[in-house]
């Protein structure tokens, strides 16, 4: 097939892309470059051994988006592109709304216009909110509790809408848990322009030496060791979770949700001492107050996904320190190739 992937560059979009490539598919990349670099797509190329179309455009400008379409017949398209912030959605809600909803809106007109309803798209966990019942299933209240989540909750809901109005049209919601890890070629990664806001990368960013000390955002949680539980999935796991989405949508219409997640849980301090075993140095943190808004456990049932797709997460937390960290040590400044100096 021919895939059209919007926010391909990103950190899940290259590497999903590498695995479309590898499955044989070919792949039209739409980014405006604003969290990513095209440096990234250069790396999958050649990992790939393959080559890709891409364009740099903005999803928030729909002229724009119906050249794409016009010049690059496409079959379906996987839809990454948006913003992910959720402090900084607090702080900017409109330009949170403009670009992922907006956005979104944006890509669906054109898809219409130019006959392609096959669509995957990116949710998240945090739709689900602050809902305590543990595992998460799909069939929950959705309750997003900021801006960024509102944004997801809203476009899966435009989504359902628009296929009720027209049953021709085949989505999947993918509802990401905790995406962390790289492919273990060491040559593409998660790359966060600025200080890290997830913990991943700030632990791989302190192994490394860009940063003193890792904080611990609470140790007073009901968890076993006091310190916030999450499902962290592998992202080469996720990649594939996309290609099986696609491969059940080129058989089956209507919408169609999933948790992607591996249903384990593994606290703060479990990650930090595992990626001192993968880093094989010491891991300077601190334990600080919470970090307002997190939960203390978010787990997924990714039974559904199992049975519909025969996908669940075959990765490890080992292997996920371990190629986060063949990442973060080969790429210290990760695609830049100037230094980025030491944060003080
Ligand atoms: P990312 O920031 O690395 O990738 C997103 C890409 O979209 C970037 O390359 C960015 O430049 C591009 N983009 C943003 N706005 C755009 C626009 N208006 N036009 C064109 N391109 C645009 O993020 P990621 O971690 O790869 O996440 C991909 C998707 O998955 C996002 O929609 C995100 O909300 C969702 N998601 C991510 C996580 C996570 O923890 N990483 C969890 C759940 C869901
Ligand atoms: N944490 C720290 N220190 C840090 C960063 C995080 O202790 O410097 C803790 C958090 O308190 C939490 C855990 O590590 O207990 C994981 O935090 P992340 O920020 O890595 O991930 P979240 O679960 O908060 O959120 C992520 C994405 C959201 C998405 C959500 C559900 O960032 O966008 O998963 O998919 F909505």
């Amino acid at each position: 097939m021919k895939i059209l992937v919007t926010g391909g560059c990103g950190y899940i979009g290259s590497h999903t892309i590498l695995r479309l490539l590898e499955g044989g598919h070919d792949a039209t990349v739409v980014d405006n470059l604003s969290n990513s670099q095209y440096e990234s797509l250069l790396r999958v190329q050649k990992i790939a051994g393959r080559e890709l179309v891409f364009l740099e455009a903005d999803i928030t400008d729909p002229v724009a988006l119906d050249r794409v379409f016009e010049h690059n017949p496409v079959d379906a398209v996987i839809h990454f592109a948006g913003l992910k912030a959720v402090g900084e959605s607090v702080q900017e809600p409109l330009r949170y709304y403009r670009n992922n909803v907006t956005g979104t809106l944006n890509l669906l007109e054109s898809m219409d216009a130019h006959d392609v309803r096959t669509l995957v798209f990116s949710s998240s966990a945090t739709v689900y909110g602050n809902n305590p019942q543990m595992p998460l299933k799909e069939g929950y209240a959705r309750g997003a509790t900021n801006p960024y989540g509102r944004t997801k909750q809203q476009i899966e809901e435009i989504l359902i809408d628009l296929q009720a109005s027209d049953p021709r049209w085949r989505m999947a919601l993918l509802r990401y848990f905790n995406p962390v890890g790289a492919h273990p070629s060491g040559l593409i990664g998660e790359d966060p322009l600025g200080p890290p806001n997830n913990l991943f990368p700030f632990v791989s960013q302190v192994a490394v030496g860009r940063r003193d000390t890792v904080n611990v955002f609470g140790s007073d949680y009901p968890t076993p060791d006091g310190t916030g539980v999450r499902d962290y999935i592998h992202v080469m796991d996720l990649a594939a979770g996309h290609s099986a989405a696609l491969d059940y949508l080129s058989d089956h219409q209507g919408v169609h949700t999933w948790n992607l997640g591996s249903g384990q849980g593994h606290s703060v301090l479990e990650i930090i001492r595992s990626f001192e075993k993968a880093a094989g140095r010491s891991i300077p943190y601190n334990l600080a107050d919470r970090r307002p808004g997190d939960a203390p456990v978010s787990l997924a049932d990714p039974s559904s996904a199992f049975r519909d797709l025969g996908w669940k997460a075959a990765e490890t937390l080992e292997s996920m320190c371990a190629d986060s960290w063949r990442w973060q040590e080969n790429n210290p400044n990760g695609y830049r190739t100037e230094a980025v100096p030491a944060v003080p």
